[in-house]
């Protein structure tokens, strides 16, 4: 049931927009209240009038309406809602959205809004397959907009493949599923998560770094937000976005991520999936270190970095209750992890492979191997958002199990 729920649906121009019309019906059936943003390509397949009528409501679709903005402004229109549905989602809606445009009434309510977002595309098989839309569509994705469909079939082109807007049935269960009161088992517990690399300056315009994309860190952050945690990410210098529903901190260095950590004070969980340098210049230069014909290259003299891993897990009544840390390694990945384990005082290690071969570093994909004290648990290769959910699910299930039955788990 969605009784109470308030719907702001934007209809764009497509010719999947007559079944918007049902899409309406569906979702007042079901108990919400649906408003309508109608776009000027939409106004061309489906009429203001129908959806004024179904929705019982006005339909918005001039940005530069004085009545309109007097009554309620856009920002207010964006925010007075529990959802934004676009229905359809055309490539152009898409494109704008990923560009983050503000040329209309519905770019700019889903830029000023603060909601979550649900897209339903429909557009030709071609364009949904077109690299731009590919690409429009995972950069939506990382920023958390939600998405239901398209599906196969006969498309109006003649054309048949993915492509084809779901079904209005199939949007108001998906609308469902995500405005239903979802289970929050690590409600009240804080969490750290380091993601990314770090960058160890070696003068002003050269550092020490690494290939870490920062994204399965990030998506450790926003599984254990989804469950319910309070979570600030530490993220080294990376070029994703920050995930919505929690605090991100960045820093450059080790030593800043360190810090970081430590003022964030007391924290039940502590997931270090940064890649933190092991090194970083003993002596920084202050200015850029000139090349001078005729002298050697200059040495660089390294010290070792903090590790914000072992600080975490040292005992103490500041200690998390469980630290978890991440192994990557080439070469006898279960051994050297377990080892990894005893070492850094760390309740959990993930393990992964980052073998070039393996493409883990930058990739979508993630195998890894979970070792804590009750032994090893190899996981199938799953996207890399996919071992967050699952790891997020096993760090709720330590904190509902009782102290000794920590062994069994
Ligand atoms: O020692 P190694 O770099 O292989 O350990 C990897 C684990 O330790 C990861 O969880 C990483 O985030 C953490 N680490 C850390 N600080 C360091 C080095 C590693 O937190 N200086």
């Amino acid at each position: 049931m969605l009784k109470g729920k308030r719907i702001l649906l934007i209809v764009a121009g497509g010719i999947a927009a007559f079944k918007s019309l049902e899409l309406i019906r569906r979702l007042r059936e079901r108990g919400a209240s649906v408003r309508c943003v109608l776009t000027e390509a939409g106004a061309k397949f489906v009429t203001p009038l129908s959806l004024q009528a179904l929705s019982e409501d006005r339909v918005y679709s001039d940005m530069f309406s004085l009545t309109d903005e007097s009554e309620m402004g856009h920002i207010q229109l964006s925010r007075d809602a529990d959802l934004l549905v676009v229905a359809p989602a055309t490539a152009n809606i898409l494109a704008r959205m990923a560009g983050g445009l503000a040329d209309d009434l519905a770019a700019t309510v889903l830029l000023a809004t603060d909601k979550p977002v649900l897209a339903a595309p429909a557009m030709n098989v071609r364009m949904w397959t077109h690299a731009a839309t590919v690409a429009n569509v995972e950069t939506l994705k990382q920023r958390g907009i939600h998405f239901v469909g398209p599906n196969d079939g006969a498309m109006a082109c003649n054309e048949f493949g993915p492509g084809r807007m779901s079904e209005p049935e199939e949007i108001a269960d998906a609308i469902e599923e995500l405005l239903a009161p979802a289970e929050q088992p690590l409600a009240g517990k804080r969490a750290v998560v380091t993601s990314g690399p770090t960058r160890e300056a070696i003068d002003p315009v050269r550092y020490i770094s690494n290939h870490s994309s920062g994204k399965q860190g990030h998506a450790i952050a926003s599984a254990l937000a989804a469950l319910g945690a309070d979570v600030a990410l530490v993220s080294g210098p990376v070029s994703i976005a920050d995930p919505p529903g929690l605090r991100t901190v960045h820093v450059d260095s080790a030593d800043q991520m360190l810090a970081a950590c430590l003022a964030a004070g007391r924290i039940d969980i502590a997931v270090c999936a940064a890649a933190v340098a092991d090194w970083k210049a003993t002596r920084p230069s202050g200015s850029k270190i000139k090349k001078k014909a005729g002298t050697a290259p200059p040495s660089l003299e390294l010290t070792p970095n903090p590790d914000i891993l072992a600080t975490l897990s040292k005992p103490g009544p500041q200690r998390p209750a469980l630290v978890v840390g991440f192994a990557a390694e080439t070469e006898n990945l279960v051994a050297n992890a377990i080892d990894k384990r005893q070492r850094k005082g760390c309740d959990w290690i993930v393990a992964n492979d980052v073998s070039p071969a393996v493409g883990t570093f930058g990739g979508e994909r993630n195998t890894v191997h979970l070792i804590s004290a009750s032994g090893v648990e190899d996981w199938p290769t799953l996207a890399k958002g996919e071992v967050a959910m699952r790891l997020a699910g096993r760090i709720a299930l330590h904190f509902s199990l009782p102290p000794k039955a920590e062994a069994a788990e």
